[in-house]
């Protein structure tokens, strides 16, 4: 309140200083005026002079504005040794790009539209940068196939890496894999051949139920929108496999009107328990949602999740276990500011009949054709408006012994190729 009246005060102040200044500045009008036209006459002399001696404009290290090619809004802070090397590093690479395009003005865009390696070089303030680009005219000039971002969080390998190569198979320009493991996981378990090789992000330390989680999925959700190709992001664990073909699968993520993040209010402790009122006044607890942490979004909705920083501060402070970011963050975000194209539930099957901290774990014996059935037409729920029976396209958890009996069943059941 005190701030908003201080504002008002001061605006007060500014009105009538403006009020008397105001006859003097007519007078000073006409003046200005003709500062205005002799300037502007000088500036475009100048320019045509150095257009036509043909001066070269060479990006130099040291020039932080060249008016001919603006550079993005970086403020030196040049008292800050440390800073200096950093920016000096971002205007090189500025360097490198206006020499490498100079070839054919049709490399530019094709340059531009190159996708990093997944294990590229950029820290995190980067990576978050890059990925929040987006373009204001959404016609795109050019050829492209939207593709399906999969995204695993995991702790070592993906258990069930053999039937999602299965999966993949035959659907290569129509997908991009992207890993986030434990730091400390060594990938040489994926051979040359696998769709696995070469996916693996930088990743960080997760904890479970701990807002490292939210971040490595952000982190995820960053680095695979560095590929603008990437239109539907859909986050899964080591132990989920897919219920039907990627056909299918396709279809039904890029031709929905909804994005799938589930979020409900929860009465009992495990709900809306969890709220702080430290939360106040960005969310207040008939705003708090529960949901599961397995999404499938699209691009606009990873971008506003990646280039989100209050509601994130927020949990990061106030919402540590017994509260669980992962089942907290992104269901009350997306319902207070994104709500109107979420659907409210997640398209990933999960067990949690047997009640814990844990969903049931599937292995050899439950892997029947029943049993798969049941996950793949067992609900009715909503779809472009329509009722459906398709209302799960992942189940999780299954484990690495459930294998044996999903590879045999797939081709038939679930007519993969
Ligand atoms: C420059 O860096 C110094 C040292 O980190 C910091 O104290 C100062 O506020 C910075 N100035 C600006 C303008 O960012
Ligand atoms: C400069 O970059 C390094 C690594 O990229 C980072 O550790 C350091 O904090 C950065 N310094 C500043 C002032 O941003
Ligand atoms: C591109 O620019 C660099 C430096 O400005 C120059 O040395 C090089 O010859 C140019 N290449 C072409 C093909 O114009
Ligand atoms: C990863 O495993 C391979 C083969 O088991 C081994 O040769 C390699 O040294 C390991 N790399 C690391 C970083 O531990
Ligand atoms: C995928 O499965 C559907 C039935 O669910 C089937 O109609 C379609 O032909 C399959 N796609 C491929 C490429 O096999
Ligand atoms: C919470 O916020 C919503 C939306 O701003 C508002 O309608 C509602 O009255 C608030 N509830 C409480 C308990 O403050
Ligand atoms: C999803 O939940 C929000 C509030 O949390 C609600 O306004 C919206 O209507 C719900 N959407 C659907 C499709 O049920």
């Amino acid at each position: 309140m005190t701030m908003m009246k201080n504002n008002k005060d001061e605006q007060g102040i500014i009105t009538s200083s403006y009020q008397k200044l105001f006859n003097a500045q007519i007078c000073l009008l006409n003046f200005f005026g003709h500062i205005l036209v002799f300037g502007c006459g000088l500036l475009i002399g100048i320019t045509l002079t150095l257009f036509l001696n043909k001066i070269s404009f060479q990006f130099q290290i040291q020039q932080f504005q060249n008016p001919f090619f603006p550079t993005p809004p970086i403020t030196p802070n040049i008292s800050n040794p440390s800073n200096i090397q950093n920016q000096t590093k971002i205007f090189i690479k500025e360097e490198n790009f206006v020499i490498t395009n100079n070839i054919s003005s049709s490399n530019v865009l094709e340059d531009f539209l190159k996708i990093p390696s997944a294990m590229h070089d950029m820290n995190e303030k980067e990576l978050f940068w890059r990925a929040s680009l987006a373009p204001m005219i959404h016609k795109i000039p050019f050829k492209q196939t939207s593709k399906v971002a999969f995204m695993f969080l995991t702790k070592g390998p993906v258990l069930l890496a053999p039937l999602w190569e299965k999966f993949f198979k035959g659907n290569e320009g129509l997908f991009s894999i992207y890993i986030h493991p434990n730091p400390s996981f060594n990938e040489t378990i994926y051979d040359q051949s696998s769709v696995f090789h070469g996916r693996r992000i930088p990743s960080k330390k997760v904890h479970w139920g701990e807002n490292s989680m939210i971040e490595a999925e952000r982190r995820l959700l960053a680095n695979a929108l560095l590929d603008f190709s990437n239109t539907r992001f859909v986050l899964l664990s080591e132990s989920c496999i897919p219920l039907f073909n990627f056909s299918t699968i396709y279809n039904y993520l890029m031709n929905s009107k909804k994005t799938y993040v589930e979020a409900y209010d929860l009465a009992s402790s495990v709900g809306r328990g969890r709220y702080s009122k430290k939360m106040m006044p960005l969310i207040n607890i008939s705003q708090w949602r529960k949901g599961s942490q397995w999404f499938q979004i699209d691009r606009y909705l990873a971008l506003q999740v990646i280039s989100d920083k209050s509601y994130f501060s927020i949990y990061k402070k106030h919402c540590n276990p017994p509260c669980y970011s992962d089942e907290h963050y992104l269901p009350t975000l997306v319902s207070i500011k994104f709500w109107k194209r979420n659907s409210n539930r997640t398209l990933t099957w999960v067990d949690w009949s047997k009640g814990g901290p844990h969903p049931a774990k599937f292995v050899r014996p439950h892997v029947t054709i029943d049993f798969l059935e049941k996950l793949r037409f067992g609900s009715t729920c909503e779809y472009n408006g329509k009722t459906t029976n398709v209302c799960y396209l992942f189940a999780r958890k299954f484990t690495r012994h459930a294998l044996g009996r999903l590879l045999r069943f797939a081709p038939k059941l679930m007519q993969f190729n």
